[in-house]
């Protein structure tokens, strides 16, 4: 199991501080606790930032940079230990501990945040914070907002840093794909007549448990036939019908690291002969896109292309009709491929990274980027406009890629992906 050090976290902290004005505190809260409904909650999950500054799971706690004269004092405060709190919700860290494992200069504890931020403040200008944290503890800064002469969103630096995966967080993305590739291929082998999108739900979602992942980087979706059409389908609670094909966009989240993966495969073991001319476009689209990352390679120029390649796919099949360059002109690819090649992932599935920089120019891939290539196509069930042959069909296929030095490793490639490889394992 791959640990990011502690010398690591210290390694962000210190290129984040370097980051910030002279004069200067940067506040990172942790994530506050989401009710469900009443009074019962979600699991609590870290705030992704204040994960990738300090590796450190609980609530209640901030993070300070000081910076004065070029010279940066961190700061973390934490929640005290509490007996009666702990025989309900579990055991903390605690003042003592947080000092001893984080490589940090100071801990406090969180009660104190309000009196010790008044006095650490003193003399500082500016101010870096989350203006959107829903950390109530926000409010208490708030109060003090009038006295810095810059107030700066300090997310945005964060994020701009996590576009760039180290070493770690790399094994640590491998280890996320890993538990996500076995769910998917144990999906693809469960005999599956007779039952229903969420006992295929359930069969993903208990490969990554038992694997120590969790389902929530981001909500299944098993969409069986005409369902697939739809998105961001999340109910799966419709039947697997023989002859159709069901996609299956699921990623886990491990150690705090995303996976996101879609593959579509057949109900009843075979593609149909439709179903096949349709998925072989999407899958040379995606293995042409993949087949294009390397450093200096535009996003945009990805999304263009595979544009292009699905246009032409479609014309051959009678699902477009009129000359190329008119319809991709008018962009008429957009009625079945309606979203976008892909995004960055990391601790977020959709990793929060820049596209842009500061002056509105396009970020291009760089070594360490992980993004993910997703073409699609999706036909409604009731679009008249295109042979009967291809209506109903939704198919989508995802993999999670890694630019290197020289060009990509596509992190998801052990996953079976062609007609013949999909059909080999199907029961
Ligand atoms: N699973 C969400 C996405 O593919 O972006
Ligand atoms: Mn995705
Ligand atoms: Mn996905």
């Amino acid at each position: 199991m791959q640990v990011t050090q502690e010398s690591e976290y210290k390694k962000r902290r210190d290129t984040l501080a370097n980051k910030l004005f002279n004069n200067s505190v940067g506040v990172v809260f942790s994530a506050p606790h989401t009710a469900r409904s009443h009074d019962t909650h979600h699991p609590y999950r870290q705030d992704s930032n204040f994960y990738y500054l300090t590796g450190f799971k609980e609530d209640n706690a901030c993070l300070l940079f000081l910076k004065t004269k070029g010279e940066v004092k961190t700061v973390l405060f934490v929640q005290k230990k509490d007996e009666l709190l702990e025989l309900w919700t579990g055991e903390r860290l605690g003042k003592k501990e947080a000092k001893k494992r984080f490589l940090i200069d100071k801990v406090y504890l969180i009660d104190d945040f309000e009196k010790r931020f008044k006095e650490l403040i003193k003399g500082k200008k500016n101010l870096y914070f989350d203006i959107n944290s829903k950390n109530i503890d926000v409010k208490k800064i708030l109060k003090f907002i009038k006295y810095f002469k810059i107030k700066e969103d300090i997310t945005k630096l964060i994020q701009k840093m996590r576009l760039i995966k180290s070493p770690s967080e790399i094994e640590l993305i491998k280890e996320s794909i890993a538990i996500t590739a076995k769910a998917h291929l144990r999906a693809m082998r469960f005999e599956k007549k007779d039952k229903y999108e969420y006992e295929l739900q359930a069969e993903i979602e208990h490969e990554f448990r038992r694997n120590a992942a969790y389902s929530d980087a981001y909500t299944s979706i098993v969409a069986c036939g005409n369902s697939a059409n739809t998105l961001h389908y999340i109910q799966n609670d419709k039947p697997l019908v023989d002859g159709e094909l069901i996609l299956i966009d699921a990623g886990c989240e491990h150690n705090y690291y995303a996976s996101d993966i879609t593959r579509t495969i057949p109900v009843s073991a075979k593609f149909t002969q439709p179903q096949k001319e349709l998925y072989n476009i999407v899958l040379d689209t995606q293995l042409k896109i993949i087949g294009m990352i390397k450093p200096n390679v535009k996003r945009t120029k990805l999304q263009e292309e595979a544009e292009k390649l699905l246009t032409k796919g479609m014309i051959e099949l009678g699902i477009l009709k009129g000359e190329y360059k008119k319809l991709i002109k008018e962009k008429k690819h957009k009625k079945y491929y309606p979203h976008g090649i892909g995004h960055w992932m990391g601790i977020d599935v959709h990793d929060p990274a820049p596209y842009r920089d500061a002056k509105n120019r396009e970020i291009p891939l760089q070594e360490g980027m992980v993004l993910t290539i997703e073409p699609g196509i999706y036909i409604d069930k009731e679009d008249k406009s295109v042979p009967k042959r291809y209506r109903g069909i939704g198919i989508r296929i995802e993999d999670d890629i890694l630019v290197t030095k020289e060009g990509c490793e596509n992190l998801s490639s052990s996953i079976a992906k062609t007609v013949e490889e999909i059909e080999a394992l199907a029961k």
